[in-house]
């Protein structure tokens, strides 16, 4: 047993400290658990953000990673849905004892934000790669969209689709994991116009996952008011600002409709003044937080359908090289914003 009661960890030492590859004990599940060999994990701008600030982690030294895609190797008591060999996404944590995280060989994950990869898909080559994409771009969009305490509240559509029938949506930053997410969900939710801003370069797919229209990034904010206009009348009621710097929620709040919400991923830089009626809401994706847990419940156990009827469509991907060895030049590209609508991914399994 001496081979599978130890696994290797991708593990940060201090706040803003370098990485090491540890041997670590493999966890055993809990109640509502399972234990889960890490395939695929992906990497998302909140790991280099903990690494640096220390951003969400309660303890250092830490394994990150939120996003992960494998094998079930073992199912905790009171788990019904899953079964040992189950092919699966999972929405990971960071925790004290890091048994959540996803940057190892293996971790624990909670049945309830976990979903099987569909059949249809689950032999494909890269079918852990591309459900690795999912679980905190998608949960933040949805939490965004629908959350009631932590995002704007919408009805979602698998309760009402009829109700923002033809209502415009602006999303800025399309191309991010959250943005091509929101465009689906969006869609999904019968919004029309659907726009966003993005590279130029990435219009086409982001209009294949759904949007109608897609502004340059670099226009300025009387521009983009502009070029909106010329799409629709309509007062813009939800502005879903996905990439959360002061100017891309300056440009957003500038495009609302007087009653208007605008949606961040990050701090707000924007305050309502004195008798504006427009509201600012700052989400939180993770829906192992309290306000988000039953919302995400049950968007987790339709999400293996929606992937089945391609309903929803994970992110594009690009492999780092080396399993979790991987990992530091992954976050580099995204500290250094050299990733464009696409996830990174790394195989812990590859690790030397
Ligand atoms: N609150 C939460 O719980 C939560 C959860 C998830 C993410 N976040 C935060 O939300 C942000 C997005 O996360 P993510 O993982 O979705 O990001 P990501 O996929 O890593 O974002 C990369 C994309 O950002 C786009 N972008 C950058 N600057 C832009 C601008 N000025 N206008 C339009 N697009 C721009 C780029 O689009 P182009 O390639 O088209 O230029 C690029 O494709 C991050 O800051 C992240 O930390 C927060």
């Amino acid at each position: 047993m001496s081979t599978m009661s130890q696994q290797k960890a991708w593990m940060v030492k201090s706040k803003g400290g370098d990485h090491e590859i540890i041997m670590r004990d493999i966890p055993k599940p809990h109640h509502g658990e399972m234990l889960i060999k890490v395939c695929s994990a992906a990497l998302n701008p909140i790991d280099w953000r903990a690494q640096d600030y220390g951003f969400m982690v309660e303890e250092f030294p830490a394994v990150l990673g939120m996003d992960a895609a494998g094998e079930v190797m073992e199912v905790g008591d009171g788990v019904r849905d899953f079964k040992k060999g189950d092919r699966v996404l999972t929405h990971g944590r960071y925790d004290k004892e890091n048994d959540h995280a996803c940057f190892q060989q293996y971790m624990l994950c909670k049945a309830d934000f976990t979903a099987t990869i569909p059949s249809k898909f689950a032999h494909e080559k890269h079918a852990f790669d591309s459900a690795a994409t999912i679980p905190l771009g998608f949960n933040t969009a949805s939490v965004g969209l629908f959350g009631r305490d932590l995002g704007a509240g919408l009805t979602p559509p698998w309760k009402d689709r009829s109700k923002y029938r033809n209502r415009p949506m602006m999303i800025m930053g399309g191309a991010t994991s959250v943005g091509c997410y929101t465009i689906q969900l969006a869609r999904y939710a019968g919004f029309s116009p659907i726009m966003c801003t993005a590279s130029m370069e990435n219009e086409k797919y982001l209009k294949d996952l759904g949007a109608h229209h897609v502004f340059d990034r670099d226009m300025s904010a009387e521009d983009l008011k502009m070029a909106v206009r010329k799409h629709t009348k309509d007062p813009i009621r939800v502005v879903f600002d996905t990439v959360s710097r002061r100017e891309t929620q300056e440009a957003g709040w500038n495009l609302l409709a007087d009653d208007g919400l605008l949606i961040v991923t990050l701090e707000p830089k924007v305050e309502p003044g004195s008798g504006d009626r427009r509201e600012v809401v700052s989400t939180r994706g993770s829906p192992h937080i309290g306000q988000n847990k039953d919302f995400s419940k049950e968007t987790w156990s339709q999400l293996s359908d929606w992937l089945k009827n391609e309903r929803i469509m994970p992110n594009r991907f690009e492999v780092q090289h080396g399993g979790l060895n991987g990992i530091e030049d992954g976050l580099d590209m995204l500290r250094d914003e050299r990733v464009s609508a696409k996830k990174l991914v790394v195989h812990p399994q590859e690790t030397s």
